[in-house]
């Protein structure tokens, strides 16, 4: 497939997590490329994660919902390349409430899909990039370290979330099939890097200890996750949508995996702490064992792997830009979050 270049990338959900960084990975790396960025600002999206950026010409900020069809009919035609990272995202809040997962992740992913299709209709073909998860395959045993997700690994979701990404996954197959979209999906494994919300493992242990408090290890801590440096997804994603082909999924995975015994391991080193700062909590219900990716079909197609994963450099670095912008994460673990937390962990959120 020879590489394809866009003027105009549309994506959503930019405040989020993986969106900062990749607003920030395109407007570095693709000095050619205009991009609006269309968030909700949701409880995770943080419009201040970009401020520095409103200036500069090439950059956007819509303030819009992924679910208000006129809004995304509009958008979508000004632009030849969407990339859709809008979602709720966390999987212990889908296991408190999955309405907002089904509307957003699947309706809101529908109404994009029936915009770009319309804009189609009327001969304005831009290439949609949907960015899955590793979560559709579901779990792998923990005693099979020889099994890994592959592209054809049957979609099996096991949470909410998941099966909320797992609907829109198999949308975007059905309208390529259907209508014949422009359509590539990348489903890769968690994320790690600046701009995280602190419900996530990392930012959550790495915070709670700058703020002298004990980490949340569920259950046995047995259990297994493939972490990547958010640059690296980013990096991948401007890949696949640029030189992947219509219709396919690509794996995207880090080839570094922890048990999340591990993984506390590490950060109380990093952090200088002892054990006794582990705080032992109640397994997250349906917890998957294990997830680990086979991403050998896109280093092999289109010639991505990754480069700024390993550890302890990779986790290093990211501990330590929560050390040094302890404004960003104390604003957003204040306000909705302090409640989530006490219902989550049964005390207040320092
Ligand atoms: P995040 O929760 O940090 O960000 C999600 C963003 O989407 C927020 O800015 C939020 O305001 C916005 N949003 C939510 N609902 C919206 C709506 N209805 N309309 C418009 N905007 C809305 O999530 P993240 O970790 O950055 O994940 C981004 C995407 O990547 C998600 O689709 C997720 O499923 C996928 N993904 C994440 C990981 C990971 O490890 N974090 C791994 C693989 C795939
Ligand atoms: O695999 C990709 C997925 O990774 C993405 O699709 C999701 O959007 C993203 O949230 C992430 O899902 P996880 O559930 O794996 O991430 P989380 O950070 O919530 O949890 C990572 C592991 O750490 C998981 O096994 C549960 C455990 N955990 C998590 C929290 C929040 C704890 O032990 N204690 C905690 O307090």
């Amino acid at each position: 497939m020879p590489e394809r270049s866009f003027q105009h990338i549309l994506l959503t959900g930019g405040c989020g997590f993986i969106g900062t960084n990749f607003v920030r990975f395109v407007m570095e790396h693709r000095p050619g490329v205009r991009l609006t960025n269309l968030d909700a600002l949701t409880y995770s999206g943080n419009g201040e994660s970009l401020r520095d950026l409103e200036e500069d010409d090439r950059y956007r900020f819509v303030h819009g919902d992924i679910r208000d069809r006129a809004l995304m009919d509009g958008l979508v035609r000004e632009c030849d390349a969407v990339v859709h990272m809008a979602a709720e995202s966390h999987v212990d809040r889908s296991i408190q409430d999955a309405s907002p997962f089904i509307s957003t992740n699947v309706g809101g992913t529908q109404t994009l899909l029936d915009a770009v299709r319309q804009a189609k209709t009327e001969g304005h073909d831009a290439r949609m990039c949907y960015v899955s998860t590793d979560e559709v395959y579901g779990q792998l045993p923990l005693d099979r370290p020889d099994l890994l997700f592959r592209e054809d690994t049957p979609i099996a979701p096991s949470s909410p979330y998941a099966a909320s990404k797992a609907a829109g996954d198999l949308l975007c197959g059905a309208y390529h099939h259907t209508f014949g979209l422009d359509l590539v999906t990348t489903r890769c494994s968690n994320n790690f890097g600046a701009y995280q919300f602190p419900e996530k493992v990392i930012p959550l242990f790495v915070t709670n200890l700058i703020e002298g408090e004990q980490v949340p290890l569920y259950g046995d801590g047995r259990n297994v996750r493939d972490w990547l440096h958010v640059l690296d997804h980013c990096e991948a994603v401007l890949t696949v949508l640029e030189r992947g082909t219509s219709g396919v999924a690509y794996n995207i995975g880090g080839n570094n995996e922890r048990s999340n015994l591990e993984l506390t391991h590490e950060i109380l080193r990093c952090m200088g702490a002892g054990e006794e700062k582990i705080r032992n909590v109640p397994d997250r219900l349906g917890h998957d064992l294990r997830y680990a990716i086979d991403a050998s079909k896109i280093k092999r197609e289109l010639g991505w792997s990754p480069t700024r994963s390993a550890w302890p450099e990779a986790l290093d670095s990211t501990v330590a830009w929560y050390r040094d912008n302890d404004s960003w994460w104390r604003r957003v673990k204040s306000g909705e979050y302090r409640e989530y937390y006490q219902k989550m962990y049964g005390e207040p959120a320092s």
